[in-house]
């Protein structure tokens, strides 16, 4: 099958584009508003973008509350979420309206950022603490359109790791089980059977490729 995006024109039951880019990682996205109050909730349109420097991005439907808490304070930090914290993951998605604090709803620990005001979330292994860098309003496909949605890109200025998912010097992934999303209303997470490691090939001076 093909369809056009702009007819979506798939014929199928639900629209198979989120289905197609798997798995995502979640960002956890904790913000302050100007007024001091703290909001959770999860991005799975997430990835880091850069190494050097570190850079990460997340969109978002519409400018939800953690854009516009970004916007005002200047500041985000991404947990990781897990499968073990998966339940409480969801229900920081809920649609609470602005100022409500979704951290005491999920019975998740709020626990101060070592860099930036907004906390991160005790219970997860890892922390990326970032600076708000820019925000993009992507336009919608055609003009005059109404759907248009807003990439986040933050530098990534701080990271924590829980020193129990650290096993020789490496992040111990599969220990961590970090949570990714699929299409639909699935999901996955990384195990020890899950992974595979894979050498880069090296590309030898007369330019053949090895591995
Ligand atoms: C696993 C998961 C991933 C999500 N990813 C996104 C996303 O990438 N972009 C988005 O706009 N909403 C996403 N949502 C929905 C938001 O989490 C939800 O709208 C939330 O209420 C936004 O919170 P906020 O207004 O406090 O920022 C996701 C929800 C779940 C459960």
């Amino acid at each position: 099958m093909f369809y056009e995006t702009a007819a979506n024109n798939h014929g199928l039951p639900r629209d198979p584009y989120k289905a197609l880019i798997v798995p995502r990682p979640i960002g956890w996205i904790s913000t302050v508003s100007k007024d001091g109050v703290c909001n959770i909730a999860p991005y799975s349109f997430f990835n880091a973008i850069s190494e050097k420097p570190h850079y990460v991005i997340f969109g978002s439907a519409t400018a939800k509350d953690s854009v516009r808490n970004i916007e005002e304070t200047g500041e985000f930090v991404c947990s990781l979420s897990t499968y073990e914290l998966r339940e409480e993951m969801n229900v920081t998605s809920a649609g609470v309206p602005h100022g409500v604090d979704e951290y005491p709803l999920s019975g998740l620990t709020a626990v101060k950022s070592t860099m930036v005001k907004p906390p991160r979330v005790k219970e997860s292994p890892a922390a990326l603490e970032c600076k708000h860098w820019k925000t993009i309003e992507l336009p919608p496909a055609e003009p005059g359109g109404k759907h248009g949605s807003f990439a986040v890109i933050g530098l990534v200025v701080g990271i924590y790791i829980d020193d129990a998912a650290l096993k020789d010097g490496f992040v111990d992934t599969a220990a961590m089980q970090p949570l990714s999303r699929l299409g639909y209303m699935d999901y996955s997470w990384v195990s020890g059977d899950t992974m595979v490691t894979i050498n880069r090939p090296e590309v030898a001076p007369d330019g053949t490729v090895k591995g």
